[in-house]
């Protein structure tokens, strides 16, 4: 089938894409490529009577849907969606047509999970277990052990979904994230063959804080099942090897920067997540603000807007932004009236109480500071609620002064990347948490530490009152730096150490051919 043209893209993106593909057919020689992950990205659910199909709020799809969809690729994914299996073949996976103009069909494999794995696996373990963990955000983790044994199960229900889609075909198996960490071993059991990478969205913290984890051997040696482990920076890489090394048996190699166990070798490298810079430019300028928020738009006109996009997630530091905004207005009343902060709260894992704590915590901080601040005709703060669509967020990105992205601790932040490509050329003011990964590849930004509320407050303020040129420069330099390093460019990096690795392996293998 020949590939839709691409008409929605520039001609700068419509290369990039098209010379990914060329790279990625030589990586792949003949390989099928599969994509394992938790979340799914596309969600089908009953809305009125009729099927409605929904674009979840995750970086980690946005990421891997370029990669997936240049070459034809099968994506499997638990099936979460409550019309999700009205749609699918015998199998449990149809074909997905995403965007005609951008990116080509696929094949997304449906897995089911019961409700009590989904809740002790999802919810549970991954969630109120790994996430935690991983993040040191002053949560503490929760790790019961019914939990860990419905993880065990759903990895398994992936696993299995993921062989039966191969068949006898060679593939290149590529899973995604802390939620199948067990995945790489149950495969490598199964079929010696293939080639498994992994990549881990969140972050990797010291041996000191992963040693919490009652099951973290069985974890090592699940993610030691793969023949490349990518993570977000080098300091997640060298805190694995420094975990396995004291953590389980196998041997570390820290100048190659692999260990191995039971005979298997894993590389682990540094592979910086990105976007596709193009993309999103050519999203940001599809409409105007008026257009994609008519009520919201005549009260910003005329005002500087700040936005804040976010899961509503308790490591993103949403609440400590909103007392920015209210020292801000305590200390510099002339700002009252001329400044607007946009927030943009996606909903996310709400069957969680501490999620359900966060998502009152903001509400009421919000509605706080409009009654405090606000006056007839202008509120400091808007607060959105629902999910948005990337491409209204895309235009908002565009209209907005300054972003402001507080994690607490973030293993890349990809909002981060997507202002920057949304809002140049204009001048611009990304505000940005030191603890995020995108931090170490941005350093024109304007550097927080977020749990400094007074200095970070002061610093949004310095920033925003740079002159105009001198914000438009850091902007540009960060959007050069964005194309040198996107989506496109994170994914041949992955491929290429993958590629790699089977030439060492086949050379380890049948030496002398
Ligand atoms: C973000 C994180 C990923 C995570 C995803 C999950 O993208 O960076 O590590 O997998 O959120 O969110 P979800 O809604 O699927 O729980």
């Amino acid at each position: 089938m020949s590939a839709p043209p691409d008409a929605a893209a520039t001609p700068r993106g419509r290369m990039r894409r098209e010379s990914f593909r060329m790279r990625l057919a030589d990586v792949l020689r003949g390989r099928r490529l599969v994509v394992v992950s938790n979340r799914e990205p596309i969600v089908h659910r009953w809305r009125a009577g009729r099927i409605e199909t929904l674009t979840p709020a995750s970086g980690l799809t946005t990421a891997v849907l370029p990669l997936v969809t240049a070459c034809h690729g099968t994506w499997v994914a638990h099936g979460a969606g409550d019309a999700d299996f009205e749609l699918t073949d015998a199998r449990d996976g149809l074909d997905v047509f995403p965007d005609p103009g951008r990116h080509r069909r696929y094949r997304l494999r449906r897995v089911r999970l019961e409700r009590e794995i989904e809740d002790g696996y999802y919810y549970g373990y991954a969630n109120e277990g790994l996430w935690p963990l991983c993040h040191a955000a002053y949560t503490a983790p929760i790790f019961r052990r019914s939990d860990w044994d419905e993880y065990v199960k759903a990895n398994e229900r992936f696993a299995v979904a993921v062989l039966d889609e191969i068949g006898a075909d060679d593939a290149l198996v590529l899973v995604q994230d802390y939620h199948l960490a067990l995945v790489p071993r149950m495969l490598r059991r199964a079929r010696p063959d293939l080639l498994i990478a992994q990549f881990w969205h969140v972050p990797w913290p010291s041996r000191e804080t992963m040693r919490v984890c009652p099951q973290l051997p069985e974890l090592l040696d699940g993610l030691l099942g793969n023949d490349l482990l990518g993570l977000h920076t080098r300091h997640h890489v060298d805190n694995f090897l420094e975990t396995i090394d004291r953590g389980i048996e196998g041997l570390v190699e820290t100048e190659r920067r692999t260990a191995q166990r039971q005979g298997h070798r894993t590389f682990v490298r540094a592979f910086p997540i990105s976007i596709d810079v193009d993309e999103v430019a050519s999203l940001a300028q599809e409409r105007t603000l008026e257009e994609a928020y008519p009520e919201l738009a005549p009260r910003l006109r005329g005002r500087t807007m700040l936005l804040g996009v976010d899961r509503l997630d308790y490591t993103k530091g949403i609440p400590h932004r909103l007392r920015m905004m209210e020292i801000l207005l305590e200390r510099h009343p002339e700002l009252r009236g001329r400044l607007t902060f946009v927030q943009v709260g996606a909903p996310t894992r709400s069957v969680l109480p501490r999620y359900r704590a966060l998502a009152d915590e903001v509400g009421t901080l919000v509605a706080e500071l409009n009654e405090r601040f606000g006056t007839q005709d202008w509120r400091p703060i808007e607060y959105l609620s629902e999910h948005q669509d990337r491409s209204d967020v895309a235009v908002l990105m565009r209209h907005a002064d300054a972003c402001l992205v507080t994690s607490l601790h973030d293993g890349m932040n990809l909002v981060a990347k997507e202002y920057v490509a949304s809002r140049a050329p204009e001048a611009g003011t990304l505000v940005l948490s030191k603890f995020t990964g995108a931090a170490r590849e941005l350093p024109e930004a304007c550097l927080i530490n977020p749990y400094d509320i007074d200095g970070s407050a002061e610093l949004l303020l310095e920033s925003l009152r740079l002159d105009e040129s001198a914000r438009r420069e850091s902007m540009a330099q960060m959007l050069r730096h964005l194309y040198r390093n996107d989506i496109y460019h994170w994914a041949l990096e992955l491929l290429v150490s993958v590629d790699e690795v089977d030439r060492e392996r086949r050379a380890r293998m049948f030496p002398g051919n």
